[in-house]
């Protein structure tokens, strides 16, 4: 065989089996990520001293772009202008990812619109490094940070936040249904956590056509930790938000009984001849899902939720009902302005499922 024809048959090869974007493990060239000595010609690589994991940039330094639904990397962080998010982060021309923005927070100072994690804005004020609904009022030992001991993504025991997430971005497959019995295996590197992720990270996500799948769960017990959900993850800092004794409701759902907004809980458990049988403009069998106020669900299979109420615990209430976990325009990171509503900055999304209320 020609030279030429070897490479035309290497490259099909590639094509073939090779790493398809959709799989979204690192590729590429091991130098436009690691720097072997922190040095190059004599110049110091990444300015304040080497990383771990011969890394060349920080989290955020990765991290931090403008989505245009091509990029591979997810960006959180806006430097140089406001993200488009509108009314909800969901409509058409919209460039922000499911986790919203960290824009409001790090470049407008607001401090109630998104989590302040160090390096990337200035310590929360009132709140500092105290989550509220923390157990017993618990403060992190130091501000928030992307991964690790104080952060949310990668093994919350180990200190550091690249050795949090070792091994993360070279195992990661966004195809199959993460588990959560292995870093990689964890939804968005998320320690534990399961669900089925989008593979551009809803980028203008659709109820049809692609969003992330949330795992959820059913409880009848408010002291049930529910591990494995994304509302869990919140509860490992924000506690008594999540579950406690006398913390959530005295009693079960449909009873009117409830101390804190119910999250892991069903809605169907609520809907015979109820309002929320009518979530998001349905009738209670097959609703549509909604991008705009998701739910979770238990069901585990590696196939995308597109309707609700179609399965047992389909419609399970949960953090990111109503957050974003990152950051959006709107204080307490909320999803569209609560506050503002009736009026034309604000949004009533409570009604995708209380939907006699308004
Ligand atoms: C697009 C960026 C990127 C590219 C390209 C890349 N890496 Fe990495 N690599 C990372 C990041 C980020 C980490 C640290 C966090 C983690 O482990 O998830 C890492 C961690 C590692 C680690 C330690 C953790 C582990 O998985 O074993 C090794 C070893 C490594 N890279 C080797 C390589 C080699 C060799 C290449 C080239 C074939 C390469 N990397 C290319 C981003 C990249
Ligand atoms: C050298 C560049 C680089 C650095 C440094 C880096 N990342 Fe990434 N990260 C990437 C790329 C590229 C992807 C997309 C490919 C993938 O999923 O592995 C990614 C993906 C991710 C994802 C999505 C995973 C998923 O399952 O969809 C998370 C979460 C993440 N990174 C967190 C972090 C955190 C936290 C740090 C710091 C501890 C970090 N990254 C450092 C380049 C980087
Ligand atoms: C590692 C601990 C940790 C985890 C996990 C965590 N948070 Fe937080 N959160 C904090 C801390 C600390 C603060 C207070 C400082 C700040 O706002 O950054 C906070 C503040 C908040 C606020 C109030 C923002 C404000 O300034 O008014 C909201 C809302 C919130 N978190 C929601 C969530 C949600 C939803 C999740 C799960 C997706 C979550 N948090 C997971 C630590 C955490
Ligand atoms: C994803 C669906 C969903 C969204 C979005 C939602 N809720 Fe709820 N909410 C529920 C469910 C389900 C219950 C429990 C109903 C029951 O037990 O009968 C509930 C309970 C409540 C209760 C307590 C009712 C009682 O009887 O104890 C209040 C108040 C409430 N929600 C207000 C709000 C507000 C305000 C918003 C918007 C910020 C909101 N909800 C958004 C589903 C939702
Ligand atoms: C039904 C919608 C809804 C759900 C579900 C929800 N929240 Fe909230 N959350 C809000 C609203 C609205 C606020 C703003 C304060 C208010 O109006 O009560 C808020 C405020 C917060 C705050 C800031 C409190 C403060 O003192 O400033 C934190 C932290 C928070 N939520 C975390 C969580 C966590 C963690 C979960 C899941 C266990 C969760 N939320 C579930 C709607 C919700």
């Amino acid at each position: 065989m020609k030279q030429g024809a070897i490479i035309g048959v290497l490259v099909l090869a590639w094509i073939i089996c090779g790493p398809s974007p959709l799989i979204a493990k690192v590729t590429g060239p091991c130098f436009n990520c690691h720097t072997m000595h922190n040095s190059q010609g004599g110049e110091v690589v990444f300015a304040t001293g080497p990383l771990p994991a011969l890394l060349n940039n920080e989290c955020k330094g990765c991290h931090a772009g403008i989505n245009d639904g091509s990029n591979m990397t997810p960006y959180v962080l806006m430097t140089e202008s406001e993200p488009t998010y509108r009314t909800t982060g969901t409509e058409a021309d919209t460039d922000t990812l499911a986790g919203g923005n960290f824009y409001w927070v790090a470049m407008g100072g607001l401090d109630r619109t998104g989590h302040n994690v160090a390096g990337v804005a200035d310590p929360d004020s009132p709140l500092v490094n105290t989550p509220p609904g923390s157990v017993d009022g618990a403060s992190l030992s130091e501000q928030l940070t992307c991964a690790g001991v104080n952060g949310c993504h990668g093994d919350r025991s180990v200190a550091n936040p690249y050795k949090a997430l070792s091994g993360g971005h070279h195992n990661n497959d966004m195809t199959v249904w993460k588990n959560g019995t292995t870093l990689a295996l964890s939804y968005r590197f998320l320690d534990g956590v399961r669900g089925l992720e989008d593979p551009d990270y809803e980028y203008r996500p659709t109820a049809a056509g692609h969003h992330n799948k949330y795992y959820g769960e059913d409880r009848t017990d408010e002291t049930d930790t529910a591990e494995g959900t994304i509302s869990s993850l919140c509860a490992q800092c924000h506690g008594y938000f999540h579950n406690g004794t006398g913390e959530i409701a005295a009693g079960t759902i449909g009873q009117c009984s409830w101390l804190r907004h119910p999250t892991d809980f069903d809605m169907a458990g609520a809907t015979a001849g109820s309002e929320y049988s009518e979530y998001n403009g349905g009738t209670g069998t097959n609703n549509p899902y909604s991008v705009v106020s998701p739910v979770a669900t238990a069901d585990t299979a590696t196939i995308l939720n597109t309707t609700v109420f179609s399965k047992p615990d389909d419609a399970i209430v949960m953090c990111l009902s109503c957050h974003r976990a990152h950051g959006t325009p709107n204080d307490a990171i909320l999803r569209w302005n609560y506050k503002k509503w009736p009026g034309n900055d604000g949004y009533n999304g409570c009604a995708i499922c209380h939907t006699t209320k308004n």
